[in-house]
This record gives structure tokens, sequence and C-alpha cells, in this order.
């Protein structure tokens, strides 16, 4: 056995798991983190100097559509990954409303045969809700992170996002919780969001704030109580993606609280740092499903990530061409925006600026979203035996936020200018660097398939199994 360390990352503020902090070295072997301490720096082949930087866990980003296969033109796994790792992100799970949609363990296996040697950082795969309840113990075998539910889209290119019975409602909820797998939902209220689409087209309104006034926040907050409802009733365990602002947040704790919903909620970097008001200057370009909301939406997200009412924050990076924007009516323009690069940065900025702390970052980015599709006993933390995903931050640094620079496919990116305390410096993958001194030093991608995992011993819901 040799002497030391494969790697050691030397003079850092190490984040450890509670908000423990150690200023010391971090050291790592063979992909993994072996040890952290303070004093001498132990020997090892290579030394990355990390002085005056916070030495982190990668973050994993569990809401990202990166398009591939299916809608290259928009992203690739390639662009985006390398995106997410000149983001400080080193996992992501991708969303399986792409051209060609994750529903069977077939579809599944074939999505991470396909990524191999195409993704800059480790990857894992939701998979559709809809149709799924015949696959779900599979599924689960396979590691899929989780059944995504699109409450708000009828179809998306031809595809059909809505369950095709409450039958097949019901029994997907029972397969996922029967299997451990959680469900996580898109929550808008589908009728309701045709009702006022229709109604606000025939008034003929054309202003950029239509599509929010489409998509009232009651709307949200109605989907989310269905949603919660149907996760206690069947056992499951439920995960409100992308969630906007006040009266969703208050209606998914209320329901959390009365029920025992076993519940999270994420919400995301565009509705922490932007309002209407941004929405009113940039137009369609920024326009997001669920709407971006009020500054008093904005405050209660934050009131609910200083409360921990807010277990995780995501990108939703959600690429689409320029041209996909440029409706006559916002009513007709795709939406989503990318985030994937930018939502580190932002975080670690809020928390230079003082309006959260860096462990609580972590939290929110790393360790949180590792419990939530089943990773943490890999990734989310700096502890021995994890993998060595690392992100070194230096708080003294500066990042310009610039659209052109980004790794993405797309260049628009609703915080373009911003000037944001931190700079991330390396990054690194299972201990090999990927960013160094801003720079890619990776030759090739090297991502692989991080599977979620579950336990073998299934839940029982007797009573609903009796009924099916
Ligand atoms: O704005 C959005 N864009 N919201 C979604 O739920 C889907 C996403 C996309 O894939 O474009
Ligand atoms: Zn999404």
């Amino acid at each position: 056995m040799s002497e030391g360390y494969d790697l050691v990352i030397a003079d850092g503020v190490v984040q450890l798991p509670g908000g423990e902090t150690v200023a010391g070295w971090l050291g790592v072997t063979d992909g993994r983190v072996v040890a952290v301490g303070e004093g001498a720096v132990p020997r090892a082949d290579v030394v990355i100097d990390a002085s005056g930087g916070q030495v982190l866990p990668g973050a994993i980003d569990t809401h990202v559509h990166f398009r591939d296969p299916g809608d290259t033109d928009k992203e690739d796994f390639t662009s985006g990954s390398l995106a997410a790792a000149f983001g400080g992100v080193t996992t992501v799970v991708d969303m399986p409303n792409t051209g060609h949609v994750v529903v069977t363990p077939d579809d599944f296996r074939e999505k991470c045969a396909y990524l191999e040697h195409r993704s800059w950082v480790d990857f894992g795969l939701h998979a559709n809700f809809n149709d799924s309840s015949g696959f779900v113990d599979e599924l689960a075998e396979l590691g899929v992170a989780s059944l995504k539910w699109l409450m708000g889209y009828a179809d998306w290119k031809g595809y059909q996002y809505q369950p095709s019975s409450y039958a097949e409602t019901r029994a997907t909820f029972m397969a996922a919780a029967h299997a451990s797998v959680g469900v996580m939902v898109h929550a808008e209220a589908l009728p309701w969001l045709l009702d006022f689409r229709d109604r606000l087209r025939a008034q003929g309104r054309t202003d950029v704030g239509v599509h929010a006034d489409s998509r009232p926040p009651f709307v949200e907050a109605i989907a989310v109580a269905e949603a919660a409802i149907v996760a206690v009733e069947f056992g499951c365990r439920l995960h409100i993606v992308h969630l906007t602002g006040d009266v969703p947040l208050r209606t998914a704790i209320a329901l959390r609280d009365a029920l025992g919903a076993d519940l999270t909620v994420e919400t995301c970097p565009q509705y922490l740092f932007l309002s209407d008001e941004d929405v009113l200057a940039q137009g369609v370009s920024i326009q997001a499903n669920p709407p971006i909301r009020s500054l008093h939406d904005q405050a209660a997200l934050w009131d609910g990530i200083a409360a921990g009412t807010i277990f995780s924050v995501a990108s939703d990076h959600a690429p689409h061409l320029p041209e996909d924007k440029q409706a006559e009516n916002p009513l007709d323009a795709l939406s989503g925006i990318v985030g994937v690069e930018t939502m580190l940065p932002l975080m670690v900025d809020a928390a230079a600026s003082g309006r959260l702390s860096l462990a609580r970052v972590v939290e929110l980015l790393c360790a949180h979203p590792a419990r939530l599709v089943r990773l943490d006993d890999r990734k989310g933390s700096l502890v021995p035996g994890h993998d060595a995903d690392i992100v070194i931050v230096d708080l003294q640094g500066r990042t310009h936020v610039s659209g052109e620079a980004l790794h993405s496919k797309q260049h628009t990116t609703p915080f373009e200018g911003r000037e944001l305390r931190g700079a991330i410096r390396h990054v690194l993958l299972r201990g090999r660097p990927l960013i160094s001194a801003g720079r890619l030093v990776a030759r090739e991608p090297f991502g692989r398939h991080a599977p979620s995992l579950y336990p073998r011993s299934r839940s029982s819901i007797a009573r609903h199994e009796a009924i099916a």
C-alpha cells in the first residue's frame, strides 16, 4: 500500500454536515473522501491549494431538462453537463420530458447507455409518472430517481402527460409507495390553467403579464393540495418541485402538518432572486412554468428557507431556442430558462451577503438533494467514504454573469450583468479535476450514472391493495 493520499486539498475551510467546519485539509483516495483534518498537510500525489477557499460538496441539481436525446438543438447532455460543471454542480438528475420520454425500464437502460461518455458530471434519471404503474419495481431496481408527475401539462410534443385514468393514477401511487420511490410533482392544476388561458386569449390580452395571470398562485396551490392528499392516501412520499410563492408554500406545509404527509418542497433561483418586475423588464425570455411571481412571494420563499420549510433548491434548467420564445402572444411562447450554471454562484452570493449561511447553502444544494434522490450514501456531504465531488469557492472572488460566457447551448440568462460575490475555482468529480483555476482541465466527459438506492424491504399498503 502506498503511503499518503492520491490527492489532498490543502488549507481550505471544509464544510461538513450539520454546519461544522474544519480549517485544514481533505484527503482523497480512489475517488473518495478518506479523511478531513487540521494541522500538517499529509503527503499526497497531488496537492490542490485551497488557501482562502471554502471546500464544499459538489451541488446536486435534482431538476434539469437536458433535452437529450430528442431536442438537442436546444441543449444536449454534453453541453448541459459542461454548464453544470462550470457551475459547481457535480450531479444532475434529468427530467423525462425530452423528445424521448423515459417510461419503461428499457427506456431507462437505453438512456443510461446513451449517456455514457456524454456527461461531464454524474447523472440520475427521473421517469415519467404517467402510465408507469407496471414498471415501478423494475425502475426502482435500475435506480430511478423519482416518478415525475407533470400535472400542469396536457402533452409535450404529442406525448400525453396526463394519466389516462384515475385508476392508473392510483395504481402508480400504490406501486411507488410499495417500491419506496418518490413522486415529484409539477403542481399546476390543468383544468384551471386551460380555462384561464382561453378566457384571457378571448379578451385579446397579449401583454407580457398575461402568462402569469393565466397561471395564478392559487392554481398551483390547488395542485399542491391534490397531490398531497393523494400521496397521503396511498402512503407515498411526495416532492413538490419548483414551488413559487406564499400560498402554494402555506398550502403544502399546512397539509404536511395536518395530514402527516411525507412531503418536501423545492424552489429555484428564479423564484428567489427574480420577481414579476423582472418579467415585465425582460419579457418572454424569462417566462417559466409556474411563473415568476411577486416580491411578496419571493419574500415568503426566503422565509421558508429560514424556517426550514423549503427543503431543497434546484435549477429547473429548461433551455429553449430564441425562436421558441418569439410568439406574438406570450401564451404561445415556450416556457423555461437556463440556470444550472448560475444556481450555486447565486446562492453563494446570497451567503456572502449574509442572507443565509454557507452551511444552509450546502444543505439546500447538496445534502438535502442527495437525500431526496437517495444518493446520500455516496454524495452530498464531504464525509469519509463519500465520492470526492468537490467545489472550491473563493469568497473574495467575483463572478460576472454573462449569457455569452455560459456553457449551455442557450446564452440568455435572466441574471445577465449581475456581479456576484464569490467565484468557483476548482471542481472535482470523484476526485478527478474537472475545472481548475476556472478552466476545464478534464479531457473528456467521465460522468456516469448514479443510481438511486432503495431499501429492500418494501412498505405495504394493504388497504388499497385489497381494492386494487
Ligand atoms: O418552464 C418550464 N419549462 N416548466 C416546466 O415544467 C417544463 C420546462 C421545460 O421543459 O421547458
Ligand atoms: Zn422542470
